[in-house]
Formats: structure tokens, C-alpha cells, sequence
């Protein structure tokens, strides 16, 4: 079992104005996959500080994974990726790479995503696109090798479980 945090970043979710889908999709495919339970799961603006703030808490709680979706884009509020990059100390740049040049087959619009993925301290911070849609075919992408990555930053396998490679 890992710690898993999921963090919706959207104006208009955080203000009520509509239901975060994209947040519950995350939870329920990493779940589905994984069996790892979502241990902190909300919907925040798109602020800079309240981002890094949040992210910040959540590595120090001891999270070992950490999905954001929204705000990855080109809107002048899209400071995800700004805020994601403040609190991480490596960057995993072939995680970014990757879903973009998956996403790129499915739409043009996937070079628009400024999403980041990068380590701080046994915390692994990837950005995930908004629209639901977005949030799924990226994660087909990162799922099967989310159980090796986390192997390799916590340096211990999960308890009891080995992962076959895809
Ligand atoms: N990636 C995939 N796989 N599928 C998509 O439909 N939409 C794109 C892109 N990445 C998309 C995608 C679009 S339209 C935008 S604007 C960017 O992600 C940024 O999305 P965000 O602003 O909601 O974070």
C-alpha cells in the first residue's frame, strides 16, 4: 500500500461553481490499479501559494505520491506547473515526456499541457491535465510504471507485492 494524495487545482471547483470530476476519476483509476487507498483527496484554486502550500504539507505528511490536475495550461490563472516546480528538488522530466508524446496521438491540443513530474525528498508530484478525459489517457500512460517508480524513490518494494515490468 502507498500514500496517495490527489489535488484538484480549479477556480470554479474550489468556488462551487461545478463538481470536480477529474479529482474522483484520478482516485478511483489509481485505486482501481493499485489497490492503494486515497489518503488525501481535495479542490483548491488557482493560486500560487495556496498550490505550493498544499503540496508542501502533503510531502511532509509523508505522501509518496501526489496527482494534481488542472491549471496545466495556457489561461494566465494556469500556474500549476510554476507552483509544482517550486516545491520539488529533482525533476522526473521523462514522466512529463512521456504523457505529452502519448497524448500528442490522441490530440494536437496535448502540446498545449504545461504539466511538470518531479521528486521532493520520498514524494513523487505529477501534473495531470484538467478535463477528465485528459486526466484518463494520461494515466493510462503513467500507471503501469507508478508501482516501480515509487520501488525506486522510497527505496523499499511495497510490502509483500512484486510489480511486473510493462
Ligand atoms: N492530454 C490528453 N491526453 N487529452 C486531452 O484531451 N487536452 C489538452 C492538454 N492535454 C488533453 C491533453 C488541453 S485542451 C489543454 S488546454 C492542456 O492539456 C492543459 O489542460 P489544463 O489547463 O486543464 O491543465
Amino acid at each position: 500500500m502507498r500514500r496517495v494524495g490527489v489535488l484538484t487545482i480549479s477556480d470554479r471547483g474550489a468556488a462551487g461553481e461545478y463538481a470536480d470530476r477529474s479529482g474522483p476519476l484520478a482516485a478511483e483509476r489509481v485505486t482501481a490499479a493499485t489497490g492503494w487507498a486515497i489518503e488525501r483527496q481535495t479542490v483548491i484554486a488557482d493560486d500560487f501559494d495556496t498550490i505550493v502550500q498544499t503540496l508542501r504539507d502533503w510531502c511532509d505528511a509523508g505522501l509518496e505520491l501526489i496527482l494534481t490536475s488542472g491549471g496545466t495550461g495556457f489561461a494566465p490563472r494556469d500556474v500549476t506547473p510554476e507552483a509544482t516546480r517550486a516545491v520539488i528538488e529533482r525533476d522526473a522530466p521523462g514522466i512529463a515526456e512521456a504523457l505529452r508524446a502519448e497524448s500528442l496521438k490522441v490530440t494536437r491540443h496535448a502540446m498545449l499541457s504545461r504539466g511538470v513530474a518531479g521528486l521532493r525528498g520520498r514524494t513523487l508530484i505529477v501534473n495531470l491535465p484538467g478535463n477528465p478525459k485528459a486526466v484518463g489517457e494520461n494515466l493510462d500512460v503513467l500507471l503501469p510504471v507508478l508501482p516501480h517508480a515509487l520501488d525506486l524513490l522510497t527505496g523499499r518494494p511495497e510490502s509483500g507485492q512484486t510489480h511486473r515490468s510493462v
